[in-house]
C-alpha cells in the first residue's frame, strides 16, 4: 500500500509517500524556522500563510522523488491533531481536496502517534513497549501492549521538554529552536550550576520542567543585575543534566514496572544526544530491552512519519 502522507501542524510543510509502513519513497520538507527565527518563536498566522504558499510544490517534489503520479497512490494520509489550528487547515484541505479529485480514501492519523512511529523506521516494535514522546509541544510516557494501542502512563503539567529548552535559549538569547543549539552548548559545558531535578512523587509518570526553567531563567537575570559573568556552555549543560536525568529515570521506573520489551524515543528531543547517551546507559542497566531512536532525519516534523502511523492505524481497522 502506497501513502501519500501530509503533515502541516507546525512550521514544517512536508509531504512523504511510504510504502507497506516502512518503505521510505520520499520525504520533501520545506521548513520555516528561517522566518520564525526573527520572532524567536512560530508565528501561527506566519505559518499558516507560509504553508498555503508552498505546499503544492512540496507535493509535486514528492511525487516526483518518489517518481510516482497520483494515480499510483492508493490513501492519503494526514495529521488532523494536536497542533496549530490554521497550519493543520492547510494540510487537510490539501487532503481532502487531492482525496476528492482523484477518488481516494483518508486516514486521519494524530500527530503523536505519528513520532511514536517514526521508530518504525528503526526497527519493528516488541510490546509491551515504553515511548517516552518528548516534542516541543508535548512529553508524555506510553505505554503500548499492542500497535496502535495507547496508554499515556504520565505526562507533563505544565512546560513540555522542548518548549522549555526554546523559553531558556530565548531568554539567554542563543537563538532559535533553542533544542539543538542547548545540546551542542551542553556537549562543551560541565553540569556546575545547582538546578532542580523535579521528579514530583516517587511513583508519577508525569513531569514538570517550569521550576526548572525559572530556576535557569533566574540564576541568568541575578547574574545580569549583579553584573557578574554566567558561562553559558556550563549553564546549558547544568539544565540538560537535569532533564535527561527526570526523564531517564522515569522511563526506566516505566519500563522496569510495565516489564517492557522496549523502549522508543519520539519528537524533536529525541535528537538530543546527552539524552541518547545516557538512555543508551540506563538501558545497558536493564535485561533485555531493545532501546530504538528514530533516524535524525525523522526526530523532528516530518511527514514519512505519518505515513508510517497511518499504514498501522488502518491495519488495526
Ligand atoms: O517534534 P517537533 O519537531 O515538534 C513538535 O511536535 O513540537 O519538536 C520540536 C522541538 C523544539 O522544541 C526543538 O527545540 C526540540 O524539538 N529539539 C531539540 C533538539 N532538536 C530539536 N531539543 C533538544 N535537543 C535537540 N537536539
Ligand atoms: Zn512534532
Amino acid at each position: 500500500m502506497k501513502i501519500l502522507a501530509i503533515e502541516s501542524s507546525c512550521d514544517e510543510t512536508s509531504i512523504a509517500v511510504v510504502e507497506d509502513g516502512k518503505k521510505v519513497l520520499s520525504n520533501v520538507t520545506y521548513t520555516q524556522i528561517e522566518i520564525h527565527k526573527l520572532y524567536g518563536g512560530v508565528v501561527p498566522e506566519v505559518a499558516s500563510r507560509h504553508h498555503i504558499e508552498k505546499i503544492t510544490y512540496v507535493l509535486d517534489a514528492a511525487l516526483k522523488e518518489a517518481k510516482l503520479t497520483m494515480n499510483d497512490i492508493d490513501r492519503i494520509a494526514v495529521t488532523s491533531t494536536p497542533g496549530l489550528v490554521g497550519s493543520l487547515m492547510v494540510g487537510i484541505n490539501c487532503a481532502k481536496t487531492l482525496a476528492f479529485a482523484f477518488n481516494k480514501p483518508i486516514t486521519f492519523v494524530n500527530h503523536i502517534h505519528g513520532h511514536i512511529y517514526a521508530n518504525y523506521l528503526t526497527s519493528d516494535f516488541k510490546f509491551p513497549l515504553i515511548a517516552l514522546v518528548v516534542s516541543g509541544g508535548h512529553t508524555e510516557l506510553v505505554l503500548m501492549k499492542d500497535h496502535f494501542d495507547f496508554e499515556i502512563l504520565g505526562e507533563t503539567l505544565d512546560d513540555a521538554v522542548g518548549e522549555a529548552y526554546d523559553k531558556i535559549a530565548r531568554v539567554v538569547n542563543v537563538g532559535y529552536p533553542g533544542g539543538p543549539i542547548i545540546d551542542k552548548m551542553a556537549a562543551n559545558g560541565n553540569p556546575v550550576y545547582k538546578l532542580p531535578h523535579i521528579k514530583l512523587a516517587k511513583d508519577s509518570y508525569d513531569f514538570s520542567f517550569s521550576g526548572l526553567k525559572s530556576a535557569v531563567i533566574n540564576l541568568h537575570n541575578k547574574a545580569l543585575a549583579n553584573n557578574t559573568e554566567l558561562n553559558a556552555f556550563d549553564l546549558a549543560a547544568s539544565f540538560q543534566e537535569a532533564v535527561v536525568d527526570v526523564l531517564c529515570s522515569k522511563t526506566k521506573m516505566a519500563a522496569v514496572n510495565y516489564n517492557a520489551k522496549q523502549i522508543i524515543v519520539a519528537g524533536g528531543v529525541a535528537a538530543n544526544k546527552g539524552l541518547r547517551k545516557e538512555l543508551t546507559k540506563m538501558v545497558e542497566s536493564l535485561n533485555d530491552v531493545i532501546l530504538t531512536f528514530p533516524p535524525f532525519e525523522y526526530c523532528t516534523d516530518n511527514a514519512a512519519m505519518i505515513g508510517v502511523a497511518a499504514y498501522f492505524q488502518e491495519l488495526k481497522k
